[in-house]
């Protein structure tokens, strides 16, 4: 009865904290439930194995920086559907000073990629290649973006930040029920694509034991001999050899020429908030920053949560920055893309001049907006705050889950199938159904455009929350959703992540929401105004994990029950 009667006063202070209209009273009122609460670190994962090794990282002293390399390789052996080293990811951060950026480990085209790489004779996209297989396989980046983490801020040796990580993959961790599940529903495509069997192979159930012994010498090469031995020692040879006999066209060359980048993040404003994300070649901070930037001009506190008014603007504003992003998003590397323009409060507004809350303007009515002068499944996510003030959001991926399911079976992780990520044929969908254009082409060397989107907001210049989520093209709308959920409608952070999401990118043209979770009047209203509704797809949108700064300074963890995502802090 203590606990509860704790629980509502800080609710009560969240309340007088955050905005106060009188329907955010009664919503929180009713709905005093927090998260994980910590005094001084936190990390949310995927994984309570590896949200547990980076909290341990910081107790011993070390930075959310150090805790960001151990809980990446953490999840790459005890999540390693998404987790990985044969992968690549994006990293926002914010010092104890301030200071922000974003790093870029996302994978890239071998050099011996070309346009049309995935399309026939007859100009057919052979759709398989770019999804399965050595030819899906984009150069790894994950490596190298722990390692230009770590050098620039780093505070623990490298030796000591894996040594908990090799034990894991060495000892082994518990079978989830969730777990056990996908594991056994890919023994099938893991056996088909490798044309051998693997510790992947076996028939698994909750509470077995999973060890990796391969995967642990890996790391313990990548602990001994530094980033050199994944890009150009023995790890690379056996990895070239391993790719190329499975029709890769990734080369010895790919690895040594293998960059993360530090990239300047996405900054902007919704009301009071400063929020700040992925930049190119994520699609993530622009799509997002146009979608709430125009949701600002709408009381959606008022209209309510998930009521048809919110619903409503949202999904025209998503329609309309989906479409810009197929055609103007791609690698900063290779085209212009227009920013500035995309991001103006004049061309946002402009772009809603259709929109009418009398009905659903058809997706086959909205082109990409028009800008004179260019300038320029699965995937996890996970949230760092350290004792000294630092905060990272980092999302890191395969692409499908398993990505492209080749597996070395001598080095102990899987390879991506980013190289999907890439518009293999202009108008033809790929795995997220996400239509592309010239701007997202395949060329050597570039990389693919994506949808992370690890994001870190301010509320009166100091930090007030990091979040982010694997879902494809669902990412983007499931993290803005999440920062409404408690900015709009004061929701806790554990609140704001389970509630329910939907998603509409532009085409196809409709609004996915999660099944059962909407009510019935609600989906017939927007039926009635022209929305095509998918609510019978048992899939649920994103998996978001996220760390809130309440009002005294603790945190609060946002770990989305939709998955095994857990909190743990001290
Ligand atoms: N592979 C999913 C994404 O980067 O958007």
């Amino acid at each position: 009865m203590k606990l509860k009667n704790a629980l509502l006063c800080l609710f009560v202070l969240l309340s007088f904290w955050q905005c106060n209209s009188p329907q955010k009273e009664i919503l929180q009122a009713t709905t005093p439930v927090l998260g994980v609460t910590s005094q001084k670190a936190m990390v949310v994962s995927a994984r309570e194995e590896a949200s547990k090794i980076g909290s341990e990282i910081m107790q011993q002293g070390g930075n959310a920086f150090d805790a960001m390399v151990a809980t990446e390789m953490a999840l790459a052996v005890c999540y390693p559907n998404a987790g990985n080293l044969g992968g690549g990811g994006f990293m926002v951060y914010r010092t104890h000073k301030g200071e922000i950026g974003a790093l870029d480990y996302r994978e890239k085209a071998p050099l011996r990629a070309f346009k049309d790489m995935y399309l026939d004779q007859n100009n057919k996209y052979l759709q398989h290649k770019s999804k399965t297989g050595g030819l899906a396989v984009g150069v790894p980046g994950t490596i190298a973006g722990i390692f230009k983490a770590h050098q620039k801020f780093g505070s623990l040796p490298m030796q000591s930040i894996l040594r908990p990580v090799i034990l894991l993959a060495k000892n082994g961790f518990k079978i989830t029920e969730k777990q056990a599940k996908q594991f056994n529903d890919h023994r099938a495509v893991f056996k088909q694509v490798n044309q051998e069997n693997s510790i992947f192979t076996k028939k698994f159930k909750v509470g077995d034991v999973f060890k990796n012994e391969a995967l642990a010498n890996t790391l313990q090469q990548i602990s001994d001999n530094g980033r050199k031995a994944f890009y150009q020692g023995d790890i690379a040879k056996t990895l070239v050899a391993f790719l190329q006999k499975n029709k890769s066209i990734i080369s010895l060359k790919d690895l040594e020429n293998y960059q993360a980048i530090w990239r300047e993040p996405i900054v902007f404003n919704y009301k009071d908030l400063r929020i700040i994300s992925m930049s190119p070649p994520s699609s993530g901070g622009i799509c997002m920053a146009q979608i709430l930037k125009t949701t600002a001009n709408y009381p959606i506190a008022v209209y309510g949560h998930n009521t048809t008014k919110t619903i409503q603007v949202l999904v025209e504003a998503q329609r309309r920055a989906y479409a810009d992003r197929s055609h103007y998003l791609g690698d900063p590397d290779f085209i212009n893309i227009p920013v500035d323009s995309l991001l103006s409060d004049a061309y946002l507004k402009n772009r809603m001049d259709s929109f009418s809350f009398d009905g659903a303007t058809p997706s086959h009515q909205i082109k990409h907006g028009n800008i004179q002068a260019p300038e320029s499944k699965e995937t996890t996510h996970y949230s760092i705050v350290d004792s000294y003030g630092n905060a990272i959001a980092v999302t890191t991926t395969l692409n499908a889950s398993f990505g492209s399911k080749l597996y070395s079976k001598k080095l102990g992780f899987f390879l991506n199938n980013e190289m999907d990520d890439f518009s293999a044929k202009p108008g033809t969908p790929n795995l997220f159904g996400l239509i592309g254009a010239d701007a997202n082409a395949i060329a050597p060397q570039k990389r693919m455009l994506s949808s992370m989107t690890p994001t870190l907001v301010e509320k009166d210049n100091k930090l007030w929350m990091s979040l982010g989520t694997p879902g494809g093209s669902t990412i983007i709308t499931s993290v803005l959703q999440t920062i409404l959920n408690v900015y709009e409608f004061n929701m806790s952070m554990q609140q704001a992540v389970d509630a329910p999401r939907f998603h509409h990118q532009w085409l196809p043209d409709v609004v996915k929401v999660e099944a059962t979770s909407f009510d019935a009047k609600t989906i017939k209203n927007l039926e009635n105004k022209g929305y095509v509704i998918d609510y019978k797809n048992p899939s649920s949108i994103g998996t978001v994990d996220a760390i809130l700064v309440l009002p005294d300074g603790s945190f609060e963890a946002g770990a989305d029950k939709r998955g095994d995502d857990t909190a743990v802090g001290f």
